[in-house]
């Protein structure tokens, strides 16, 4: 499988998780819960190391980049909280940690959807490295 491949293929894979997340979360099935969570994370860092590897080919528009860079940083840092509050719930049984556990993972899940949208848009408006180093001797010739 391409490099290009693995990649998308794990990032499917770590959005479809976050909807079982979710699922497993709202219906009480832990066990699946913390499953499912644990996976969501492998995903995800499989997802970014293969993203910085594909990204080294190409140059992407500076605007774009910056966007996409920061929903997908809050992603990771958006995921102390709800690991945090998830223990919480887990080993006191706080009450007072769920609402907030369930509304961080609604906003964990809108910015994960915005980072995808605008990560899509970025690679699809990169410009291959080669290319752009080619382009001045190219117009010289
Ligand atoms: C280390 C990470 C996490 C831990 C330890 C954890 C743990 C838990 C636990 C113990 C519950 C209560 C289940 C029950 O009712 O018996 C829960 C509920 C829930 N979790 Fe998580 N969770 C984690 C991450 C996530 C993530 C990443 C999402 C979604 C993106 C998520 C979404 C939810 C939702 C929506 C609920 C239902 C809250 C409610 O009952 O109001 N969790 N979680």
């Amino acid at each position: 499988m391409s490099l290009f491949v693995t990649f998308w293929v794990a990032l499917g894979a770590t959005v479809a998780l976050l909807g079982v997340d979710l699922y497993t979360g709202l219906t009480g099935k832990r066990a699946a819960h913390v499953a499912s969570v644990l996976l969501t994370v492998v995903g995800l860092v499989t997802a970014i190391v293969l993203a910085v590897k594909l990204g080294s080919d190409v140059t992407f528009h500076p605007g774009i980049q910056l966007v996409h860079r920061t929903l997908a940083r809050s992603v990771v840092v958006l995921l102390l909280p709800i690991a945090a509050s998830g223990g919480l719930i887990l080993l006191r049984d706080s009450a007072r940690a769920r609402p907030f556990h369930r509304r961080a993972a609604f906003v964990l899940v809108a910015v994960a959807v915005a980072a995808l949208i605008t990560g899509v848009w970025m690679y699809g408006t990169a410009a291959p490295r080669r290319a752009l180093a080619d382009a001045p001797a190219a117009a010289s010739r």
